[in-house]
């Protein structure tokens, strides 16, 4: 469990290389979507590994810090590399950026992801507005003693997700001539990709999409009460969908494929919102 005191030394550190100004958006890359980092004027750089208490992302397409710079005159913190359970971390230190960058004074959370297609209709390349999620397992951030600077023991899940925020993002696409899907995102602790029966039960229960991350980083979120637009990038159909094999470098190549596309889109997002 962390203390309040250790999330306060982790911002402090932060806030201290920013120089005393606030970032108005924390964003978070998904797998192959790190190129956005590229388009930031000034960037900082804060390696996780120099932040006290955090933890170091292992995954492949995640490079493990946080870059800061300014998109359309706003300062935007972003992170290069998230951290996931299936490293062997715990929900708690998978979402204790989210915290951190709440106690740097950032209220509005921009969370993207690459997942796998469970809903039939989607296809690679596609992008998902997050409109919900299942989360069918034990762990979760917010258990253990209630940090009460955060927010409530029982957070409300209602409306974890800013529907202001998704009308500016379909607004977006349409400028940009994308067409935007909108879905349930299912967690799905990996590394190993999910069985046929699996993506088919998901399917019964009413998923869309199908992802290793974002879930607990959200209720972190939600609960310390920040404004969220969540993405997915489908970059493959899940197991099952169609006959054949999945790999990991499928999903990074997919990933970097439409990163661009998706970059563009989150940058214009930032710039009007
Ligand atoms: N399953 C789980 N996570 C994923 C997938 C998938 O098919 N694709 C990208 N992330």
């Amino acid at each position: 469990m962390f203390t309040y005191e250790q999330y306060k030394e982790s911002a402090e550190y932060v806030k201290d290389k920013l120089a005393g100004r606030t970032p108005e958006f924390l964003v978070v890359l998904g797998s192959g979507l790190g190129n956005l980092a590229q388009m930031v004027d000034n960037p900082i750089y804060i390696p996780y590994s120099d932040v006290p208490y955090f933890v170091v992302s292992t995954a492949i397409g995640h490079v493990g810090r946080f870059v800061a710079g300014n998109i359309g005159g706003k300062l935007v913190l972003m992170m290069q590399g998230r951290f996931h359970m299936y490293e062997g971390w715990t929900a708690e230190q998978v979402a204790y950026p989210i915290r951190v960058a709440k106690l740097v004074g950032i209220n509005n959370l921009i969370i993207t992801n690459a997942a796998g297609g469970v809903n039939r209709e989607f296809g690679p390349g596609d992008l998902m507005l997050i409109d919900d999620f299942i989360r069918l397992c034990i762990e979760n951030p917010l258990i253990g003693q209630n940090i009460p600077e955060f927010g409530e023991r029982f957070c409300d899940m209602t409306y974890t997700f800013d529907k202001e925020y998704q009308r500016l993002f379909e607004q977006i696409a349409i400028e940009n001539g994308v067409s935007l899907r909108h879905g349930v995102y299912y967690f799905a602790s990996g590394p190993m990709y999910e069985t046929p029966a699996e993506i088919r039960a998901m399917r019964l229960l009413g998923a869309d999409a199908v992802g290793m991350s974002t879930v607990h980083e959200c209720i972190a979120a939600n609960h310390c009460s920040m404004r969220i637009l969540g993405i997915s990038l489908i970059t493959n159909m899940a197991a099952g969908v169609l006959d054949c094999r999945l790999s990991g470098e499928e999903v990074i190549e997919a990933g970097n494929r439409a990163s661009g596309k998706l970059s563009r889109m989150v940058y214009d997002f930032i710039c009007k919102a």
